[in-house]
């Protein structure tokens, strides 16, 4: 199962309208996904989850949306200008590129055992111009991380809501990076969506503050149901740091390809702070009202990867089982991230007065769950459409409802049927589903 448990999950993605190759029709793009109608709900629904636990939930978090494009200085300050390689050489005879730490062999191409170049450090910038002008003056970068968008507002942040020490900005936004060898689906791509918190803290508490925040980002993955086993936290060795970070721990999860990196969360010291402080001219040090003192404040960093994220709990939720002879494909996804909640399916299509009392009962459940409507195959194939994309309850109209004014609901776990009178359907939904 787990060999092709990958294969099995890329193939449902495209099957069911989760995610799609890029620009299909001309070919694709190499490792571009787009995300179709139950794909983007999963997506929404995460990042909603992400938000409730970081912003609404707690009294210390405030949310922002910073632009995509920033000043250039804002990476000069970062050190992404001057730090944010990877190496990586080139194959003279087949021309593919490598990332020079995957290479086990420095010297010979992998795929054609040609010759390689040195390496030699590669930015992961994408850069472009601003402006009708393509000269050096104009160029911009496309944002790497979120994470520069929340330093560079910290003095707007101080001084239009005046929070107090310990603080924290979070977004959810895309991100791009030249990725030298992007793959296994979603996992690493050029394009990407980060969330990311920036947790403002006296040096003092840095140490503290990073342990909680690794426990509470680390729990966040369970609570969403993703199995324990299946997640594991990684220090990070003084090598692989970020020229920023003094300490890391990473979130792993044990995807099918081996364990691999979630979330970081770093301890960013006072890196950040002071470099903009400097390259601005401005000053961004936090003043302590009760001792008068001035400092920059450390930074905590919890930063996690939405399509990563997206595909752990994919993988995470493919189920199959066997049901009588047949093979039963469930995703058995958190009710918070199922992309669709409850699914109205009448019993005989060629009936139409069954068919316009199931389209009733489900435009009036859509005003409160994200419900979908199906007449289109027999109402086996119909079950197994929705148990494959995570559907919690399917609602079935049948001869029967015409008379007794009574549905079947089935749960997608159990696959326990019970009657359940229209009155009090939604009552009935809302209380297995909130
Ligand atoms: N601001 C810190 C930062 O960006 P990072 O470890 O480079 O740290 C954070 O990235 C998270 O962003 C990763 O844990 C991962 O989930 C996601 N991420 C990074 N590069 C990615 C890529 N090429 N494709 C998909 N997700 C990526």
């Amino acid at each position: 199962m787990t060999e092709n448990l990958m294969d099995k999950v890329v193939s449902l993605c495209k099957r069911r309208g989760f995610i799609f190759q890029s620009s299909e029709i001309y070919g694709g793009l190499a490792n571009t996904w787009d995300y179709g109608p139950y794909g983007v709900e999963l997506k929404n629904n995460l990042k909603r989850a992400w938000w409730k636990s970081n912003v609404y939930e707690r009294n210390d978090i405030l949310g922002m949306d910073s632009a995509i494009l920033m000043h250039p200085m804002t990476w000069e300050a970062s050190g992404h200008v001057h730090n944010f390689f990877d190496l990586k050489s080139d194959c003279k005879n087949c021309k593919r590129r490598f990332k020079s730490a995957d290479l086990k062999d420095k010297a010979h191409c992998p795929e054609c055992s040609g010759e390689l170049t040195e390496s030699r450090p590669f930015n992961l910038m994408f850069k472009t111009h601003q402006g009708p002008v393509e000269d050096t003056s104009n160029i911009i970068y496309i944002r790497p991380e979120t994470a520069q968008g929340m330093f560079v507002n910290f003095l707007n942040i101080l001084d239009s809501r005046h929070p107090k020490l310990p603080f924290g900005l979070a977004q959810i936004g895309k991100s791009f990076r030249n990725e030298i060898t992007p793959g296994n689906f979603t996992f690493r791509t050029r394009e990407f969506e980060q969330m990311e918190i920036e947790y403002f803290v006296r040096p003092a508490d840095a140490d503290r503050a990073l342990n909680e925040w690794i426990e509470y980002r680390f729990n966040w993955y369970l609570t969403l149901g993703m199995k324990s086993e299946n997640l594991r936290k990684r220090q990070h060795g003084k090598d692989e740091l970020a020229h920023y970070a003094h300490a890391c721990m990473d979130v792993e999860y044990n995807f099918p390809f081996g364990w691999s990196e979630l979330e970081g969360i770093a301890n960013r010291a006072d890196f950040d702070l002071k470099q903009h402080s400097q390259y601005s001219g401005k000053e961004l040090q936090y003043f302590d009202d009760a001792t008068k003192e001035k400092f920059f404040p450390y930074i905590i960093e919890p930063s996690g990867g939405v399509d990563r994220a997206v595909l752990a709990f994919l993988v995470d939720a493919y189920h199959e089982e066997k049901v009588r002879d047949d093979l039963r494909v469930v995703l058995k996804i958190h009710k918070d991230l199922a992309p669709t909640k409850v699914a109205v399916l009448p019993l005989l299509r060629n009936r139409p007065e069954i068919t316009e009392l199931a389209n009733k009962i489900s435009r009036d459940l859509k005003k409160s769950f994200v419900t979908v409507y199906d007449d289109t195959g027999s109402i086996g194939k119909l079950y197994r459409r929705q148990d494959e994309v995570g559907t919690l309850y399917c609602v079935t109209v049948d001869v029967q409802t015409l008379e007794d004014k009574q549905v079947t609901v089935r749960s997608r776990d159990t696959m326990l049927q019970e009657r359940i009178s229209v009155d009090r359907l939604k009552e009935y939904l809302a209380k297995q589903l909130n």
